[in-house]
């Protein structure tokens, strides 16, 4: 089987970012990368903001929330008066589970491709209520029609009291069917959180055609807005119930204004967010998923080539817009947390390439992301290089 040539560049992108050149930025997923064009803007707004607080901080910071919300709501598919912008999608999550007033017996069913902080989340929020947790096992090579029934035989409607599905899964790069997960669910009467972290300016799928009681996503990955900039949307019947974590002025204005304003913070980073989106959309939102996505297949394929992987056992992403794939490590390395994150800290250090490593089910797993700014040559360079690092134990 021959290597999937690498998609063409587009042009001038990478000039839009201000990375570290000398470094490979491999893994956009986790933190993202923030246009320079966006920073300025976010920079203006702090400007705006020191030359006059008490003015900024007046009653007008709370329509340019709104305005904000309604302007990435729209680009996200989702009903701008049931949405909230959010810190970040942990946050999301924990404002969903606090929300939900769990009782003992209660049961948060959730699965093993999970992200680790939202499930640190729902264990103390279990502890707190006296609810339990369930963790579904779903095998990396299980189908989507596998999964689907994977999850439809672990609810148990009555005590399932929510539902946590990852749409695009943090160790496993895994495109769950997140949309049929959501009707299985709905059949049973069981609530689900969709934690989309992800999909924002990734995936094509839009919160209403996802359909989830509960759905939470990053803008700060993939949608080239300023860090700590989530939405979380809510499915009408939920809306009324929904609290936020700290209670604070706009506590009566109801959801989702009552979400949002979390007393004096720096929110300069929503409003300078639609000119994140506008960047992508200036890039075609269509062209830079197709490009993203064919270079980490390109990524994974060299890079476990050098592993000698087989393109065969190589994990599926499960869709043709995920840009992020997994790479195998050899049996033993990196399976745990502790590892995983010494080996990445070696690989930045020693082959100045950003790459995410997970343990995983007793398995290490190298995760790489593609992005407008990323060349083929830098995924190259590193499957030259990573084996002899591996070498060295
Ligand atoms: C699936 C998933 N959920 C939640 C998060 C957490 O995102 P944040 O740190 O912005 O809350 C991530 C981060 O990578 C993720 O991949």
């Amino acid at each position: 089987m021959t290597v999937p040539q690498p998609p063409e560049p587009i042009p001038g992108a990478r000039l839009l970012f201000s990375l570290d050149p000398s470094v490979s930025h491999l893994n956009h997923g986790s933190y993202g990368a923030v246009p320079v064009v966006v920073q300025r803007a976010q920079q203006r707004l702090r400007d705006e903001m020191e030359a006059n607080p008490m003015r900024f901080f007046g009653p007008g910071l709370v329509d340019r929330i709104t305005h904000a919300r309604r302007h990435l709501a729209a680009f996200l598919g989702a009903d701008p008066d049931g949405t909230a912008l959010v810190g970040n999608a942990t946050t999301g999550a924990a404002v969903v589970l606090q929300s939900l007033r769990l009782r003992p017996g209660d049961e948060v069913l959730t699965t093993d491709h999970g992200y680790g902080a939202v499930a640190l989340s729902v264990a103390r929020e279990c502890a707190r209520t006296g609810a339990v947790s369930r963790t579904l096992p779903v095998p990396l090579t299980a189908t989507d029609e596998e999964i689907v029934e994977i999850v439809r035989a672990g609810l148990r409607p009555g005590r399932t009291r929510l539902l946590i599905v990852d749409q695009l899964t943090s160790p496993t790069a895994r495109l769950f069917p997140a949309a049929a997960l959501v009707a299985v669910a709905r059949e049973q009467g069981v609530p689900v959180l969709v934690d989309a972290a992800h999909a924002p300016g990734m995936l094509p799928a839009t919160v209403a055609s996802v359909g989830a009681d509960f759905w939470v996503g990053n803008l700060h990955k993939w949608a080239y807005a300023p860090r700590g900039t989530a939405a979380l949307a809510v499915a009408e019947p939920w809306r009324e119930r929904i609290q936020p974590l700290v209670v604070s002025w706009e506590q009566d204005s109801g959801f989702p204004t009552r979400v949002e304003w979390q007393a004096t913070d720096d929110y300069t980073g929503w409003l300078a967010a639609p000119v994140g989106v506008f960047t992508l959309r200036s890039l075609g939102v269509d062209r830079v998923r197709a490009h993203n996505a064919a270079l980490a297949a390109y990524g994974q394929r060299v890079v476990g080539d050098a592993l000698g992987v087989v393109p065969e056992r190589l994990p599926a992403p499960g869709g043709p817009a995920v840009a992020m794939r997994l790479v195998p490590l050899p049996p033993g390395v990196a399976t745990t947390l502790d590892a995983a994150r010494a080996l990445r800290s070696r690989i930045a250090e020693r082959l100045a390439a950003e790459v995410s490593v997970a343990g995983w089910n007793g398995r290490g797993y190298l995760r790489l992301c593609g992005q407008v700014y990323n060349t083929p040559e830098e995924y190259d360079r590193l499957a030259v290089r990573l084996p002899a690092l591996l070498a060295q134990g």
